[in-house]
């Protein structure tokens, strides 16, 4: 074997045997740089006599070609394998359980119409909506409050100044009562619905903002009566409040829309500075408190709605959604809810998967 071959055979083995593309450059500039062994060779061609470079100068270049193509070779196979080592370092197994931290809390208001919506779908109440710009026929006039009724004044509405295409005045509801009118003119009875939503009134202290929330419930069927009404309250007050002790008391009240009207009272007694509701109102250290609006649904409001309230008859009562929360929850603030301070949002804020159900609890 001449000495060029030699040389072509280690250079070839050393290149096959190149660990990394740091080494195999290394070997590269070795054999092919500037100073390279192979780059040496090639000048040497200069000085030899044509006999002599007759003989060697083929040598010498198919000594640059292979050693050419075994750098080649390997660099491509180093690529590949580093191709692998990235993929499979990168993998991403989708089986694997998320480890991020849910982000962002429920706020209060939303978790108390959840547990609401829960606690009626239990009982076998459907959730209705309808929609925060209203037209005055629906909000005061078919729920029996006529044109020049005092009751209108009883609520400080919004009004836009515009009218809508039937010349119906358009206003922010002031109160979720209009679902009943929607319900009831777009449904066959028997209807047993809760309407949760936002409603507007032109009020703002710490106790009242412009928006609010409130929950209507409606029944209507044949031969429903005020005991209805009162099992229901009750049922759904023991259930949102988690205790037994939920006692009730119905104040007659005057709403144009349900005749008779009963403002509902709830016991409770005051601890650490919070009302905690439960017991009777009477009993030592305790009181009554105002919490809901309710009654039969005024004969009128189910005719103006195409019924004939000699066949059907039912209740309803509507109910301040943030109240509830602020009872139940402890928050003293009414305006703190809608600030949309973070910091009040995580302290008050409820988990996105603590979903409240019977079974599993009502409360987050
Ligand atoms: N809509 C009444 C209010 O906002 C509450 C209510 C609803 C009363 C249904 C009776 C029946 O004050």
């Amino acid at each position: 074997m001449s000495d060029i071959q030699a040389i072509q055979t280690r250079l070839v083995d050393d290149i096959a045997a190149a660990s990394d593309l740091d080494a195999l450059e290394a070997l590269r500039v070795a054999a092919l740089g500037k100073a390279g062994s192979i780059t040496a060779l090639l000048k040497s061609l200069g000085g030899m006599t044509p006999d002599e470079r007759q003989v060697q100068g083929p040598q010498i270049h198919t000594l640059r070609e292979a050693v050419t193509a075994a750098l080649a070779d390997r660099k491509s196979a180093l690529d590949a394998a580093a191709l692998d080592i990235k993929l499979a370092a990168e993998a991403i197994d989708m089986s694997l359980p998320d480890d991020a931290a849910p982000r962002g809390s429920v706020h209060p208001v939303s978790q108390v119409m959840d547990e609401l919506a829960e606690i009626f779908a239990d009982m076998g109440f459907a959730v209705a909506t309808g929609p925060e710009i209203e037209d005055d026929w629906r909000n005061f006039t078919a729920l029996n409050i006529p044109e020049t009724h005092p009751a209108r004044a009883m609520h400080d509405t919004f009004y836009f100044p515009d009218t809508d295409a039937e010349g119906r005045a358009m206003l922010l509801r002031t109160h979720t009562s209009p679902v009943q009118i929607r319900t009831m003119m777009s449904q066959e009875p028997p209807i047993r619905i809760i309407a949760p939503g936002r409603v507007y009134r032109s009020d703002s202290d710490a106790t009242h903002t412009p928006m609010f929330h409130q929950v209507e419930g409606l029944v209507i069927d044949r031969g429903i009566h005020m005991g209805h009404l009162k099992w229901t309250l009750e049922t759904f007050l023991k259930a949102y409040f988690e205790r037994d002790d939920i006692v009730l008391r119905l104040r007659p009240s005057y709403f144009p829309f349900t005749e008779p009207s009963a403002e509902v009272d709830v016991g409770y007694k005051q601890e650490k500075g919070r009302r905690i509701v439960g017991g009777h109102g009477d009993d030592d250290g305790h009181a009554w408190m105002e919490l809901l609006g309710s009654g039969m649904v005024n004969r009128r409001v189910i005719a103006n709605c195409g019924l004939d309230p000699d066949e059907w008859q039912g209740f309803a009562f509507g109910v301040g959604v943030d109240r509830l929360a602020m009872l139940k929850y402890g928050m003293d603030d009414l305006r703190a809810f809608f600030d949309g301070d973070l910091r009040w949002l995580s302290h008050y804020g409820f988990g996105a998967l603590s979903v409240p159900t019977l079974s599993g609890g009502i409360s987050a």
